[in-house]
């Protein structure tokens, strides 16, 4: 499939960084340099700039999205956010899997699947992230790892609810160390994850979706990353944080 029939997206991952006030300041700088974008343009926020965050872009062609949510509608679960509370105040995306929480928060495929099925069925559109350890690429697993996660985060994900799944494929040990990927390795990878897809579903399906790439993407590096064939956006986190860094990304995605 032509790759430009893909949408293309430019998702900041802001992680634990910027208080309201900053997070509105940000937006501010990044709205006008990302105006005439092709591609659509996220910034995945922490929840308390959520509010302010969908506030400072309304009217603007930016989306919000938030980093996590929990897969239970309502209850006694301290500290966790629901999809409603996310949708009342009009996030459309949420970062779901990212190594950060599967490393420091004990985050599992089994969680990860449970908050994909609950975003899907909310209407929110999740960002699945996935990639291997180190260890596990020089073991030579890469593709196996991918191909369980793929598999578990995506287990009873219907045809249908996949069109509003995007992938990220984030290689852990690429993640803030500025030890880039290479092009070859991400497109590598990501047409691995299309493959899965295609497995699991169909190839119209899978040619369908969109999918990241993300770890240490940055202006440098972008128009090449970019450039390969399964490589449909990016998911970026340091970056994300300089408004004309993150611009010049959303334009290496037009
Ligand atoms: P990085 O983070 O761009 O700072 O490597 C990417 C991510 O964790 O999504």
């Amino acid at each position: 499939m032509d790759k430009s029939k893909r949408k293309a997206i430019i998702a900041g991952n802001w992680k634990m960084n910027k208080t309201p006030s900053e997070a509105k300041a940000l937006l501010e700088e990044i709205k006008p340099l990302v105006a005439d974008a092709d591609c659509e343009v996220i910034a995945c926020v922490p929840y308390v700039d959520l509010a302010v965050a969908v506030e400072a872009v309304k009217g603007s062609n930016v989306k919000i999205g938030a980093e996590n949510v929990h897969w239970e509608e309502k209850g006694a679960f301290t500290g966790e956010i629901s999809t409603g509370m996310l949708k009342e105040i009009g996030v459309e995306y949420v970062v779901l899997g990212h190594s950060e929480r599967r490393q420091y928060f004990g985050e599992t495929d089994e969680t990860v699947n449970k908050r994909t099925k609950a975003a899907l069925a909310a209407g929110l559109k999740p960002i699945v992230c996935v990639g291997e350890l180190l260890w596990e690429r020089e073991c030579d697993i890469t593709e196996e790892v991918i191909a369980r996660q793929i598999k578990l985060d995506l287990w009873d994900v219907t045809e249908d609810e996949l069109k509003n799944v995007v992938i990220a494929y984030e290689p852990v040990w690429a993640i803030g160390t500025g030890k880039t990927a290479t092009a070859d390795q991400a497109e590598e990878v990501c047409a691995f994850i299309r493959a899965q897809l295609a497995k699991l579903y169909n190839q119209e399906a899978a040619d369908a979706v969109t999918i990241q790439y993300g770890g240490s993407m940055n202006d440098g590096n972008a128009d090449e990353l970019l450039g390969k064939a399964d490589v449909d956006g990016g998911l970026i986190g340091g970056a994300s944080l300089v408004a004309e860094k993150f611009a010049a990304i959303v334009k290496a995605a037009g």
